[in-house]
């Protein structure tokens, strides 16, 4: 390490559509370390399931997030996310690292219907030790405008993105430091958003299958105004709340079956894909909307398997001041993405 040290910071920018998110890391003092959290809300329908309506609004809300929390540099780590990420375990003849890299377009047109020509792929060797003849690789395809779009809009504000990460890995890597345990059988993460929910089933802490709902605390939201006549106030207040309601728990109950039947799609899906049979042993929540009071009681029982808020600091190292004004009970449910992101070390 030079006198000064390198730089070893690394910022974990994730733009949702309800809050701007920010996690600062210092990775370099042997375990990570959470310098730096950041929030902002954005201005509604900015950005419209994912999709970015209006960079100019995103862009002056990432700035305002940065320097209200007098975040400075430039390693900034953002994701892709959403239907036009497709995640799949494929398998191809054992061949060396650099070798796969020059195949895996070709691999990846039988396997990812998108046009080859607009598409970003990464890929991870999954079983590099094996001998058998094939190996298993985690192919990633994200079409290339999603990207572009993301490395436009943090040109708009004024930050370098060094590295487009995907939601789903983010999520899994902030898991995997706070959950070592958990890295092994069929188990689900469930990121509840305000207009999205991601499901992630692991298998033996691989991140097999990723499948989105639109569904978020924006919808929650909408349902206590629509059929519980509550102002947009009032159902914010018990959405954010510590305390289950009458109200609440009328809107949990549609509401929670549709998020159960989605985690119960998915893994279902992924065990007759595997043919591996695993039933699945726990679910984790996450985001803004795990904290719906009652929410995750409703999870468990209708999958009839644990169902876990996660929390992504329960290992990690916190800097005393960290979270400046914000509670940190409250705040840090809706971590799991920054900080799978800031985890990452950026050269
Ligand atoms: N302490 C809090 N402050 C602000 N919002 C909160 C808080 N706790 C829960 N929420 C709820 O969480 C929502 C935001 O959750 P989250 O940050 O996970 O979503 P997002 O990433 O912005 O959305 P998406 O991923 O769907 O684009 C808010 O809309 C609000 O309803
Ligand atoms: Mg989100």
């Amino acid at each position: 390490m030079g006198l000064f040290g390198r730089r070893k910071t690394t910022i974990g920018l994730d733009i949702g559509s309800g809050l701007i998110k920010v996690a600062v890391i210092d990775h370099g003092k042997g375990e990570p370390e959470l310098t730096k959290v950041a929030i902002a809300p954005l201005l509604a329908d900015a950005i419209v399931e994912g999709e970015i309506m209006d960079p100019g609004i995103v862009a002056d809300a990432i700035r305002a997030a940065l320097s209200e929390a007098g975040i400075k540099g430039k390693n900034i780590v953002t994701a892709v996310g959403g239907r036009d990420v497709i995640i799949k375990k494929i398998q191809i003849d054992r061949m060396k690292e650099a070798q796969a890299r020059e195949v895996i377009r070709w691999e990846a047109e039988q396997h990812v219907p998108f046009d080859m020509e607009s598409v970003e792929l990464d890929f991870q060797i999954l079983d590099p030790d094996a001998d058998d003849l094939q190996m298993n690789v985690l192919l990633v395809a994200a079409k290339r405008d999603l990207v572009e779009n993301k490395i436009r809009l943090m040109h708009d504000a004024d930050l370098d993105a060094r590295v487009v990460d995907v939601d789903a890995f983010a999520l899994h890597n902030a898991f995997e430091v706070n959950y070592p345990d958990a890295m092994m059988g069929v188990v689900g993460l469930v990121n509840i958003g305000h207009e999205v929910t991601n499901i992630n089933i692991l298998d033996d802490g691989v991140p097999l299958l990723t499948r989105d709902i639109a569904l978020g605390t924006r919808r929650f939201r909408e349902d206590l105004q629509r059929e519980r006549g509550l102002s947009a106030e009032e159902a914010d207040e018990l959405l954010q709340g510590y305390d289950r309601s009458p109200h609440l728990d009328a809107v949990i109950e549609s509401r929670g079956e549709e998020i159960a039947v989605g985690v119960e799609r998915a893994a279902a899906f992924l065990a007759s894909s595997t043919r591996s049979g695993s039933t699945m042993k726990a679910v984790y929540t996450s985001g803004g909307g795990s904290r719906v009071p009652g929410l995750t009681e409703a999870l468990a029982n209708r999958l009839r398997v644990r169902v876990e808020q996660a929390n992504p600091l329960q290992r990690l190292n916190v800097r005393d001041g960290a979270f400046g004004s914000l509670v940190l009970d409250d705040v840090a449910p809706l971590l799991m993405l920054p900080i799978g992101l800031a985890l990452r070390q950026v050269a």
